[in-house]
């Protein structure tokens, strides 16, 4: 039995995984299998030339006993995106969500309860199995979904993390590949991430071409929170969030984030300015709370940023501030069901 408080981002085995071949331009039938390794030829190209992409989205138990799969044709529209970036055919939509509803299907006993924090994530992924020696793109996918139940993201409840400021390593560069999902980013990023990671911290990220601006955070986009100036009008009450601008960076080497995307819309809803922009690091400075945000962590408040080779700390608070807590309490009664969906975001079984 799993328990499911001990839970992790790890993965812990579930009983299928579900599985599409595609050969000579078309996409085959889909398959749930007990196996979870596959045949692999040594030269494919995800072997030799990391011609891979992949998603993450999860399903959470609601209050109402549903099943809630969060805003899953835009991981699906995504992994197009992806795909097409590295000249790999993409997952029609139909094929996309019959392959998650049958994963969730067949691995039902690991989603975790209603008011655990717990949740069931998909990872849904295609790579190309054509063996090829010559540098060039192959002609044949797998596309394969498994699923792994995964605890809240906050032991301890929700709080917020340091982070490291990479300056000697950079994720992506503008017109790279940094917009897609696509295994060789992060791969790329280890040199920083793993570092940051072993001192309790999570990493930041700048533009690759001045080193100026905040691109993102880890595996997250980055996002500030502004009070508007007084001469605005708006600041009358601290408390109300209205008074306040989001601030989130627009960036070609950015991962575009739905949960990024999903908060934009909850903050426009609640009143608040958003600004999708450059983002100088120095604005930081105007941040009264700044926050990592994507599927795992939801909203990841941070405490401080560490540019260690400037000598400069950047000090937020050490919890999580008025607006972060809103805009994650939102999200997540959202998709537990506690909240109305007025944007359709949940297909509910
Ligand atoms: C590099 C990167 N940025 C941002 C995100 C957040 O995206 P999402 O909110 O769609 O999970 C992720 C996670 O998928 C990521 O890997």
């Amino acid at each position: 039995m799993i328990n499911w408080n001990d839970l992790g981002f790890e993965y812990t085995d579930t009983d299928y995984i579900v599985r599409c071949s595609y050969h000579n331009g078309e996409w085959g039938k889909l398959v749930a299998t007990r196996r979870k390794e596959i045949n692999l030829h040594v030269a494919a190209t995800v072997l030799q030339y990391g011609q891979e992409a992949f998603e993450g989205l999860k399903a959470v138990r609601g209050i109402d006993g549903k099943v809630r799969i969060f805003r899953m044709l835009e991981n699906c529209r995504r992994l197009a995106r992806s795909c097409e970036a590295l000249y790999m055919a993409p997952v029609p939509e139909q094929l996309f969500e019959e392959a998650i509803l049958l994963t969730l299907k067949k691995n039902i006993r690991y989603l975790p309860p209603y008011g655990s924090g717990a949740s069931l994530y998909f990872r849904p992924m295609v790579i190309c199995t054509t063996p090829r020696l010559g540098v060039g793109p192959g002609w044949d996918y797998e596309f394969i979904v498994y699923a792994s139940p995964i605890g809240t993201y906050f032991k301890g409840g929700f709080h917020s993390t340091p982070f490291i400021l990479s300056r000697r390593v950079d994720r992506a560069a503008p017109y790279g590949t940094g917009q897609y999902k696509v295994g060789g980013n992060y791969a790329a990023a280890f040199r920083a991430t793993e570092p940051a990671h072993e001192r309790g911290c999570g990493s930041m990220f700048l533009d690759s071409r001045y080193h100026r601006f905040i691109d993102e955070c880890g595996a997250a986009n980055f996002f500030g929170i502004k009070p508007l100036k007084v001469a605005e009008g708006k600041r009358d009450n601290e408390k109300n969030v209205s008074g306040y601008e989001f601030v989130t960076p627009r960036s070609l080497s950015i991962l575009p984030s739905i949960t990024n995307d999903s908060l934009m819309t909850i903050a426009t809803d609640a009143g608040m300015k958003v600004s999708r922009r450059r983002v100088p690091l120095s604005e930081l400075r105007e941040f009264t709370e700044c926050a990592a945000c994507g599927t795992a962590s939801v909203v990841s408040p941070i405490s401080k940023v560490i540019d260690e080779d400037r000598h400069v700390t950047y000090n937020f608070s050490e919890t999580p501030g008025p607006v972060c807590s809103m805009l994650y309490n939102t999200l997540l009664g959202i998709m537990r069901g506690e909240l109305p969906d007025k944007y359709n975001w949940c297909l509910i079984r």
